[in-house]
């Protein structure tokens, strides 16, 4: 089949404010939407690749173009509220008053479904995961598209997830029509995915992300893990969550200890001919090893800098070439839960421990 270069759009969304329904980009990409192709567009956590919900055959193209495994279900973005009730059996209180505080924003709800939507988006499951996302140019595209629009992040199944348009067009030119690009995502990590269809009201984590156990939790009281979020023999009741993800070239692996353990641990693979890469933050930056390929990303004192440069650090380390990366750890409370998630994915769970190294 002939592969035609991917179209990139740029859009402005200072200066296009207001008007975005107009631009031509974005009008574009509508068309192509209800015609049953798809496009990559931005919001505020990762570029999603998004399909008419409605319908099976663009949402079979989502699947083919990031060759993702269909048993796993995609999030749906709408534009309002009151757009919900058509695909939902029902709302229940808790999730009601988390739409209140944190709609539009980077928390995914996941209702029983009332069968309107494509069941290639729901997986064949009764339930389905919808958000609003926080983004001008996304709104805008839904709005003008007049379409609930299906969107997993668009990268090809298993790499990080892309924060820029050039990280779309890395992973899937030639095999997505267009892509909007509106620039650097915000949040950096994709959004917080809660289940909300337990009878006696519990609100359950199933992918923490941008919005915070610790926020939830001011809102609705307790909220629990998916246990498999923390224990590895569990099945994930997400069945995005059973799937290494988000993961560079190289394996990457976690070091919990101090800068000596660091250092000493990346010379011993150095010593055994590995090209090693090691992400790092602000605060150990410069300090771990010279043979070794350092990206720093953000800092320890302001974790929202971590999460935003999460992917494209991990992104980095393909172009370096690395055998092998280590990385920090982060303590898991608020963000670090999310960015420890994305890490533990990344790392297939591998952990070193100064405590348990030397036993
Ligand atoms: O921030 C985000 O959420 C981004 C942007 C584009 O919105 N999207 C995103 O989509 O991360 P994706 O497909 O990469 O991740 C969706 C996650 C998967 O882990 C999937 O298993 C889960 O949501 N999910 C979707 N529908 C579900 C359902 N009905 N029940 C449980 N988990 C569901
Ligand atoms: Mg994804």
């Amino acid at each position: 089949m002939e592969r035609k270069d991917t179209v990139v759009s740029k859009v402005e969304t200072e200066s296009d404010q207001g008007q975005l329904h107009n631009h031509t980009g974005i009008k574009r990409a509508a068309q192509l939407l209800n015609r049953g192709e798809v496009v990559a567009f931005p919001t505020e956590t990762v570029y999603g690749l998004g399909g008419n919900a409605l319908s099976d055959e663009a949402i079979s193209q989502i699947f083919e173009a990031k060759g993702r495994p269909s048993d796993n279900p995609l999030i749906v973005h709408i534009a309002r509220q009151d757009q919900v009730l058509e695909y939902v059996k029902e709302i229940p209180k808790n999730a009601q008053h988390l739409m209140d505080v944190f709609w539009p924003g980077p928390l995914t709800i996941v209702f029983k479904h009332s069968g309107k939507l494509s069941p290639k988006v729901t997986a064949g499951l009764s339930t389905v995961a919808i958000r609003i996302p926080d983004h001008p140019i996304a709104l805008a595209l839904i709005m003008e598209s007049d379409l609930p629009l299906a969107a997993p992040s668009a990268n090809t199944s298993g790499r990080p997830s892309p924060t820029e348009a050039s990280h779309v067009f890395e992973d899937l030119n030639g095999r997505i029509p267009m892509i909007l690009d509106g620039g650097k995502t915000g949040v950096g990590v994709e959004s917080t995915v809660i289940d909300c269809t337990d009878p006696n009201g519990k609100v359950t984590i199933l992918r923490p992300g941008g919005i915070t156990k610790e926020a939830l939790e001011e809102v609705v009281g307790e909220v629990f893990v998916d246990p498999a979020l923390v224990n590895r023999d569990e099945i994930p009741i997400s069945p995005g969550m059973k799937y290494t993800h988000y993961a560079p070239a190289a394996p990457l692996i976690m070091i919990n200890g101090g800068i000596p353990f660091f250092k000493k641990k990346v010379e011993e693979a150095s010593r055994s001919g590995k090209r090693v890469g090691i992400l790092v933050t602000e605060e150990a930056k410069g300090l771990i090893s010279p043979v070794a390929q350092e990206v720093v990303c953000g800092t320890r004192e302001d974790l929202t800098t971590v999460a935003n440069q999460l992917y494209h650090s991990l992104r980095k380390f393909d172009e370096g070439n690395v055998d092998i990366i280590f990385s920090e750890i982060f303590p898991e409370t608020d963000l670090g839960a999310a960015i420890m998630n994305r890490l533990r994915k990344a790392a297939g769970g591998e952990i070193l421990s100064e405590i348990t190294a030397g036993k």
